[in-house]
């Protein structure tokens, strides 16, 4: 393979140009292990049969559970639940800490929900493809859920959260 003709910050950087959603992952093993991490690089995959996807990277402490996990749920987050985003990004924290400093409840086979989220998705996990230095999971999602709301979502955009300006159309 050859050498790539930047940096990796450079890379960070560019890609960091793209302002994507927020959202919060959850999921529990069957063992009873707890996974809770913030995730922008999130997408809808297929409509018909409903699929999602994100990218898990290798180094992270919630690898094994997630890759383990029958379910994964996907919170949507608001402008107003940046604590979460931040809590569910803190290293040192396991999942079942970094849950503990939030409300949820326990969904289908115990997966943590987050009342409150205006979007949810929730599903199996599906195919784990290997690539690079992550992992793109897919779910296939069997559950949603959704409360209108007039809060804009929490946006990330060059490295920091923001919110979407959002106008309207008289
Ligand atoms: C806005 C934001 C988006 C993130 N998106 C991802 C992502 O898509 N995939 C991923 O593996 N980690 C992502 N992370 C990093 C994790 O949330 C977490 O901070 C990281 O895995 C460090 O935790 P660990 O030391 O417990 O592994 C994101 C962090 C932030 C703040």
């Amino acid at each position: 393979m050859t050498e790539p003709l930047f940096e990796s910050t450079q890379f960070r950087r560019v890609c960091g140009q793209f302002p994507t959603g927020v959202t919060a992952v959850t999921a529990m093993t069957a063992d009873g292990r707890l996974a809770a991490l913030t995730v922008n690089s999130f997408t809808s995959v297929s409509l018909d049969p409903a699929k999602v996807l994100f990218c898990l990277a290798n180094s992270s402490s919630s690898f094994q559970t997630l890759t383990e996990a029958k379910r994964i749920a996907i919170h949507i987050l608001n402008q107003d639940q940046e604590d979460v985003a931040r809590r569910f990004a803190t290293s040192g924290l396991t999942g079942a800490e970094r849950l503990d400093g939030v409300r949820w409840i326990p969904g289908p086979d115990g997966i943590p929900l987050l009342p409150g989220t205006p979007a949810i998705l929730a599903g199996h996990r599906d195919e784990i493809i290997t690539s690079g230095d992550h992992a793109i999971i897919l779910v296939s999602v069997d559950h949603v859920h959704l409360k209108p709301t007039d809060t804009p979502a929490l946006s990330f955009y060059q490295g920091r959260f923001t919110t979407p300006v959002v106008t309207t159309t008289e």
